[in-house]
Protein backbone atom coordinates (compact mmCIF):
# COMPACT_ATOMS: atom_id res chain seq x y z
CA UNK A 1 0.00 0.00 0.00
CA UNK A 2 3.29 1.99 0.82
CA UNK A 3 6.43 1.74 -0.80
CA UNK A 4 9.28 4.62 0.04
CA UNK A 5 12.79 4.36 -1.01
CA UNK A 6 14.95 7.26 -0.03
CA UNK A 7 12.70 9.59 0.80
CA UNK A 8 14.09 12.53 1.68
CA UNK A 9 12.88 16.41 2.36
CA UNK A 10 14.68 19.15 3.09
CA UNK A 11 13.93 22.32 4.11
CA UNK A 12 16.97 25.04 3.09
CA UNK A 13 19.42 23.99 5.17
CA UNK A 14 17.40 22.17 7.35
CA UNK A 15 16.69 17.87 6.29
CA UNK A 16 13.46 17.09 7.60
CA UNK A 17 13.47 13.75 6.14
CA UNK A 18 15.98 11.82 5.63
CA UNK A 19 16.24 8.63 3.75
CA UNK A 20 13.16 7.06 4.77
CA UNK A 21 12.64 3.56 3.00
CA UNK A 22 9.94 1.68 4.57
CA UNK A 23 6.40 -0.46 3.27
CA UNK A 24 2.86 -0.74 4.71
CA UNK A 25 1.02 -3.22 3.66
CA UNK A 26 -2.53 -3.44 3.08
CA UNK A 27 -5.33 -3.61 5.95
CA UNK A 28 -2.00 -2.83 8.14
CA UNK A 29 -2.33 0.10 11.06
CA UNK A 30 1.47 1.91 10.86
CA UNK A 31 2.52 3.63 13.83
CA UNK A 32 4.83 6.42 13.35
CA UNK A 33 6.70 7.57 16.78
CA UNK A 34 9.49 9.92 16.94
CA UNK A 35 10.18 13.20 19.32
CA UNK A 36 8.94 16.48 18.38
CA UNK A 37 10.64 17.85 14.62
CA UNK A 38 11.37 14.33 13.89
CA UNK A 39 9.77 14.77 10.49
CA UNK A 40 6.42 12.86 11.20
CA UNK A 41 4.25 15.35 9.63
CA UNK A 42 6.61 16.23 7.04
CA UNK A 43 6.18 12.46 6.22
CA UNK A 44 2.75 12.47 5.76
CA UNK A 45 2.79 15.28 3.41
CA UNK A 46 5.26 13.79 1.69
CA UNK A 47 3.54 10.34 1.41
CA UNK A 48 -0.45 12.21 1.10
CA UNK A 49 1.73 14.99 -1.47
CA UNK A 50 0.59 18.00 0.02
CA UNK A 51 4.61 18.53 -0.09
CA UNK A 52 6.90 18.17 -2.67
CA UNK A 53 10.14 15.75 -1.60
CA UNK A 54 13.56 16.72 -2.45
CA UNK A 55 14.57 12.92 -3.38
CA UNK A 56 13.30 9.23 -3.26
CA UNK A 57 10.63 7.57 -4.15
CA UNK A 58 7.36 6.59 -2.94
CA UNK A 59 4.39 4.87 -4.42
CA UNK A 60 1.50 4.75 -2.35
CA UNK A 61 -1.94 3.44 -3.05
CA UNK A 62 -0.52 2.17 -6.69
CA UNK A 63 0.39 5.94 -7.41
CA UNK A 64 3.49 8.01 -7.92
CA UNK A 65 4.01 10.74 -5.57
CA UNK A 66 4.76 13.71 -7.48
CA UNK A 67 3.81 12.17 -10.46
CA UNK A 68 1.30 15.23 -12.65
CA UNK A 69 -0.29 11.98 -14.14
CA UNK A 70 -1.07 10.25 -10.63
CA UNK A 71 -1.91 13.20 -8.45
CA UNK A 72 -5.91 13.10 -8.89
CA UNK A 73 -6.08 9.48 -8.13
CA UNK A 74 -4.12 9.91 -5.39
CA UNK A 75 -6.57 12.12 -3.32
CA UNK A 76 -8.97 10.30 -4.39
CA UNK A 77 -7.41 7.35 -2.41
CA UNK A 78 -6.53 8.53 0.38
CA UNK A 79 -7.81 10.24 3.58
CA UNK A 80 -6.43 12.62 5.54
CA UNK A 81 -6.63 13.98 9.38
CA UNK A 82 -3.80 16.90 9.68
CA UNK A 83 -2.39 18.14 12.50
CA UNK A 84 -4.39 20.84 12.90
CA UNK A 85 -7.87 19.67 12.23
CA UNK A 86 -9.57 22.84 10.77
CA UNK A 87 -12.97 22.35 10.42
CA UNK A 88 -15.54 24.88 9.40
CA UNK A 89 -16.91 26.29 13.30
CA UNK A 90 -19.99 28.02 12.01
CA UNK A 91 -21.21 24.88 10.26
CA UNK A 92 -22.78 21.84 11.41
CA UNK A 93 -21.24 18.59 11.60
CA UNK A 94 -23.49 17.57 8.48
CA UNK A 95 -22.61 20.48 6.43
CA UNK A 96 -18.55 20.07 7.07
CA UNK A 97 -19.02 16.26 5.78
CA UNK A 98 -21.24 17.25 3.07
CA UNK A 99 -18.83 20.15 1.71
CA UNK A 100 -15.89 17.56 2.01
CA UNK A 101 -18.16 14.62 0.08
CA UNK A 102 -18.96 17.68 -2.69
CA UNK A 103 -14.88 18.44 -3.28
CA UNK A 104 -14.59 14.75 -4.05
CA UNK A 105 -17.22 14.86 -6.52
CA UNK A 106 -19.07 12.19 -4.83
CA UNK A 107 -22.55 11.32 -6.14
CA UNK A 108 -25.50 12.57 -4.02
CA UNK A 109 -26.63 9.44 -3.13
CA UNK A 110 -23.50 7.37 -2.07
CA UNK A 111 -22.24 10.82 -0.17
CA UNK A 112 -24.99 11.27 1.87
CA UNK A 113 -24.98 7.35 2.84
CA UNK A 114 -21.81 7.43 3.68
CA UNK A 115 -22.20 10.62 5.96
CA UNK A 116 -25.03 8.88 7.51
CA UNK A 117 -22.51 6.09 8.17
CA UNK A 118 -19.89 7.68 9.91
CA UNK A 119 -21.71 10.31 11.81
CA UNK A 120 -23.48 6.99 12.94
CA UNK A 121 -20.30 5.10 14.08
CA UNK A 122 -18.71 8.49 15.77
CA UNK A 123 -21.91 8.67 17.78
CA UNK A 124 -22.49 11.79 16.05
CA UNK A 125 -25.53 11.33 14.52
CA UNK A 126 -28.09 13.26 16.53
CA UNK A 127 -25.65 16.19 16.93
CA UNK A 128 -25.63 16.37 12.96
CA UNK A 129 -27.53 20.00 12.51
CA UNK A 130 -25.36 21.53 15.74
CA UNK A 131 -22.62 24.09 14.50
CA UNK A 132 -19.06 22.77 15.34
CA UNK A 133 -17.91 25.40 17.10
CA UNK A 134 -20.01 23.93 20.02
CA UNK A 135 -18.51 20.56 19.65
CA UNK A 136 -15.88 19.41 22.47
CA UNK A 137 -12.25 18.96 20.94
CA UNK A 138 -13.28 14.82 21.35
CA UNK A 139 -16.22 15.36 18.92
CA UNK A 140 -14.25 17.87 16.83
CA UNK A 141 -12.23 15.37 16.67
CA UNK A 142 -14.19 12.49 15.76
CA UNK A 143 -15.79 14.55 12.73
CA UNK A 144 -12.42 15.29 11.83
CA UNK A 145 -11.53 11.50 10.98
CA UNK A 146 -15.23 11.20 9.81
CA UNK A 147 -14.07 13.76 6.89
CA UNK A 148 -11.06 11.93 5.87
CA UNK A 149 -13.26 8.72 5.47
CA UNK A 150 -16.27 10.59 3.45
CA UNK A 151 -15.00 9.53 0.12
CA UNK A 152 -14.45 5.81 1.12
CA UNK A 153 -10.25 6.35 1.13
CA UNK A 154 -8.52 2.81 1.39
CA UNK A 155 -5.86 4.33 2.91
CA UNK A 156 -5.69 6.95 5.78
CA UNK A 157 -2.56 9.18 7.03
CA UNK A 158 -3.60 10.55 10.84
CA UNK A 159 -1.46 12.75 12.54
CA UNK A 160 -1.79 12.41 16.02
CA UNK A 161 -5.22 11.94 16.15
CA UNK A 162 -5.60 11.65 19.72
CA UNK A 163 -3.20 14.31 20.66
CA UNK A 164 -5.35 16.96 23.17
CA UNK A 165 -8.04 14.67 23.90
CA UNK A 166 -8.75 13.68 27.74
CA UNK A 167 -8.24 9.76 27.94
CA UNK A 168 -11.77 9.04 27.83
CA UNK A 169 -12.17 11.26 24.20
CA UNK A 170 -8.81 9.27 23.47
CA UNK A 171 -10.30 6.41 24.08
CA UNK A 172 -13.27 6.66 22.16
CA UNK A 173 -11.12 7.29 19.03
CA UNK A 174 -9.05 4.34 19.82
CA UNK A 175 -12.34 2.51 19.56
CA UNK A 176 -12.84 3.96 16.28
CA UNK A 177 -9.28 3.13 14.68
CA UNK A 178 -10.04 -0.34 15.66
CA UNK A 179 -13.28 -0.43 14.26
CA UNK A 180 -11.91 1.08 10.54
CA UNK A 181 -8.90 -1.72 11.10
CA UNK A 182 -11.81 -4.47 10.98
CA UNK A 183 -12.66 -3.10 7.61
CA UNK A 184 -9.54 -3.83 6.30
CA UNK A 185 -8.34 0.06 5.70
CA UNK A 186 -4.34 0.65 6.04
CA UNK A 187 -4.05 3.03 8.78
CA UNK A 188 -0.84 5.80 8.95
CA UNK A 189 -0.64 6.73 12.40
CA UNK A 190 1.59 9.26 13.75
CA UNK A 191 1.49 9.56 17.36
CA UNK A 192 3.18 10.19 20.39
CA UNK A 193 1.57 8.13 22.41
CA UNK A 194 3.28 4.91 23.16
CA UNK A 195 1.21 2.93 24.96
CA UNK A 196 -1.43 3.55 21.91
CA UNK A 197 0.96 2.76 19.64
CA UNK A 198 1.42 -0.94 21.28
CA UNK A 199 -2.09 -1.61 21.68
CA UNK A 200 -3.59 -0.40 17.68
CA UNK A 201 -0.77 -0.79 15.52
CA UNK A 202 0.68 -4.10 13.70
CA UNK A 203 3.70 -2.31 13.36
CA UNK A 204 5.62 0.93 14.14
CA UNK A 205 8.48 2.89 12.86
CA UNK A 206 10.57 5.17 14.76
CA UNK A 207 11.33 8.03 13.16
CA UNK A 208 14.38 10.80 14.21
CA UNK A 209 14.90 12.65 10.99
CA UNK A 210 16.25 8.98 9.71
CA UNK A 211 14.14 5.78 10.02
CA UNK A 212 15.49 4.33 13.15
CA UNK A 213 13.66 1.22 13.58
CA UNK A 214 10.60 -0.93 12.74
CA UNK A 215 9.25 -4.22 13.52
CA UNK A 216 5.66 -5.25 15.61
CA UNK A 217 6.16 -3.73 19.04
CA UNK A 218 6.99 -7.14 20.34
CA UNK A 219 9.87 -7.67 17.69
CA UNK A 220 10.99 -4.26 18.62
CA UNK A 221 11.10 -4.97 22.48
CA UNK A 222 12.68 -8.26 21.55
CA UNK A 223 15.17 -7.01 18.92
CA UNK A 224 16.31 -4.43 21.27
CA UNK A 225 16.92 -6.48 24.97
CA UNK A 226 16.30 -9.80 23.88
CA UNK A 227 13.84 -12.04 26.26
CA UNK A 228 14.23 -12.49 29.93
CA UNK A 229 12.70 -15.04 32.44
CA UNK A 230 12.05 -14.46 36.29
CA UNK A 231 12.13 -17.83 38.28
CA UNK A 232 10.93 -17.06 41.47
CA UNK A 233 12.01 -19.73 43.77
CA UNK A 234 11.35 -20.88 47.39
CA UNK A 235 14.87 -20.12 47.75
CA UNK A 236 17.71 -18.70 45.15
CA UNK A 237 21.02 -20.46 45.75
CA UNK A 238 24.23 -20.59 44.08
CA UNK A 239 23.83 -23.98 43.17
CA UNK A 240 20.68 -23.50 41.57
CA UNK A 241 22.02 -20.88 38.97
CA UNK A 242 25.02 -23.31 38.36
CA UNK A 243 22.37 -25.92 37.66
CA UNK A 244 20.60 -23.74 34.97
CA UNK A 245 23.88 -22.18 33.70
CA UNK A 246 24.82 -25.82 32.56
CA UNK A 247 21.94 -27.05 31.28
CA UNK A 248 22.18 -23.64 29.02
CA UNK A 249 26.07 -23.10 28.91
CA UNK A 250 25.71 -19.29 26.94
CA UNK A 251 23.02 -17.75 28.73
CA UNK A 252 23.56 -15.10 31.51
CA UNK A 253 21.83 -16.00 34.80
CA UNK A 254 21.62 -13.92 38.02
CA UNK A 255 20.25 -13.99 41.38
CA UNK A 256 18.39 -11.44 42.49
CA UNK A 257 16.63 -12.00 46.07
CA UNK A 258 14.37 -15.00 45.06
CA UNK A 259 14.29 -14.59 41.72
CA UNK A 260 16.54 -16.18 39.12
CA UNK A 261 16.87 -13.63 35.87
CA UNK A 262 17.46 -15.73 32.71
CA UNK A 263 18.53 -14.63 29.59
CA UNK A 264 16.58 -16.60 26.58
CA UNK A 265 16.58 -16.71 23.42
CA UNK A 266 13.77 -18.81 22.17
CA UNK A 267 11.83 -18.80 25.90
CA UNK A 268 9.68 -21.85 23.93
CA UNK A 269 12.45 -24.37 23.96
CA UNK A 270 14.86 -22.97 26.70
CA UNK A 271 11.96 -22.29 29.66
CA UNK A 272 10.92 -25.89 30.05
CA UNK A 273 14.55 -26.43 30.41
CA UNK A 274 14.83 -23.72 32.65
CA UNK A 275 12.30 -25.56 35.10
CA UNK A 276 13.68 -28.54 34.38
CA UNK A 277 17.40 -28.08 35.54
CA UNK A 278 16.07 -26.68 38.51
CA UNK A 279 13.90 -29.27 39.56
CA UNK A 280 16.46 -31.78 38.86
CA UNK A 281 18.85 -29.94 41.19
CA UNK A 282 16.09 -29.81 44.12
CA UNK A 283 14.92 -26.09 43.39
CA UNK A 284 11.30 -24.94 44.23
CA UNK A 285 9.33 -22.77 41.80
CA UNK A 286 6.77 -20.66 43.05
CA UNK A 287 6.71 -18.51 39.66
CA UNK A 288 8.00 -18.60 35.80
CA UNK A 289 7.18 -15.39 33.61
CA UNK A 290 8.34 -13.40 31.03
CA UNK A 291 7.88 -10.20 31.79
CA UNK A 292 7.69 -8.06 28.57
CA UNK A 293 9.16 -4.88 28.18
CA UNK A 294 6.77 -1.99 27.15
CA UNK A 295 7.08 -0.25 23.79
CA UNK A 296 8.08 3.18 25.86
CA UNK A 297 11.08 1.91 27.01
CA UNK A 298 12.29 0.42 23.69
CA UNK A 299 11.62 4.22 21.96
CA UNK A 300 13.12 5.79 25.05
CA UNK A 301 16.35 3.67 24.71
CA UNK A 302 16.52 4.05 20.70
CA UNK A 303 16.23 8.10 20.47
CA UNK A 304 18.63 8.65 23.20
CA UNK A 305 21.24 6.36 21.21
CA UNK A 306 24.24 8.24 20.15
CA UNK A 307 24.32 5.87 17.09
CA UNK A 308 21.18 4.90 15.66
CA UNK A 309 20.48 1.42 15.22
CA UNK A 310 20.33 0.90 11.71
N1 LIG B 1 7.27 24.22 6.01
C1 LIG B 1 8.40 24.12 6.70
N2 LIG B 1 9.42 24.96 6.52
C2 LIG B 1 10.58 24.85 7.19
N3 LIG B 1 10.84 23.87 8.08
C3 LIG B 1 9.85 22.99 8.32
C4 LIG B 1 8.60 23.06 7.64
N4 LIG B 1 7.82 22.03 8.08
C5 LIG B 1 8.56 21.38 8.99
N5 LIG B 1 9.77 21.93 9.14
C6 LIG B 1 10.85 21.45 10.01
O1 LIG B 1 11.05 20.08 9.75
C7 LIG B 1 11.33 19.37 10.94
C8 LIG B 1 10.34 18.23 11.09
O2 LIG B 1 9.06 18.76 11.38
P1 LIG B 1 7.75 17.86 11.49
O3 LIG B 1 6.61 18.77 11.67
O4 LIG B 1 7.71 16.92 10.35
O5 LIG B 1 8.04 17.06 12.82
P2 LIG B 1 7.09 16.11 13.64
O6 LIG B 1 7.83 14.83 13.82
O7 LIG B 1 5.75 16.05 13.03
O8 LIG B 1 7.04 16.85 15.05
P3 LIG B 1 5.84 16.99 16.12
O9 LIG B 1 5.88 15.75 16.93
O10 LIG B 1 6.24 18.17 16.92
O11 LIG B 1 4.55 17.17 15.39
C9 LIG B 1 11.27 20.41 12.06
O12 LIG B 1 12.58 20.81 12.36
C10 LIG B 1 10.48 21.54 11.46
O13 LIG B 1 10.87 22.76 12.00
MG1 LIG C 1 3.92 16.55 13.66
Amino acid sequence: MIHAEHLTKRFGELTAVEQVSLDVEEGEVFGFLGPNGAGKTTTIRMLSGLISKTSGTAVVAGCEVGKEADALRLRQQIGILPENVGLYEGSSAYQNLEYFGRLYRMETATMRKNIERLLRMMDLWEKKDVPVETFSKGMKQKLAIARALVHDPILLFLDEPTANLDPEAAKMVRETLLELRKENRTIFLNTHNLDEAQRVCDRVGILRTRLLTVGTPQELQTKLFGHQTVVRLELATEGLAAAVRRRLPSRRVEIVGNDLLVEVVDPDRENPEIADALLAAGGRIRELSQPGLSLEEVYLKLIHEEAPAA
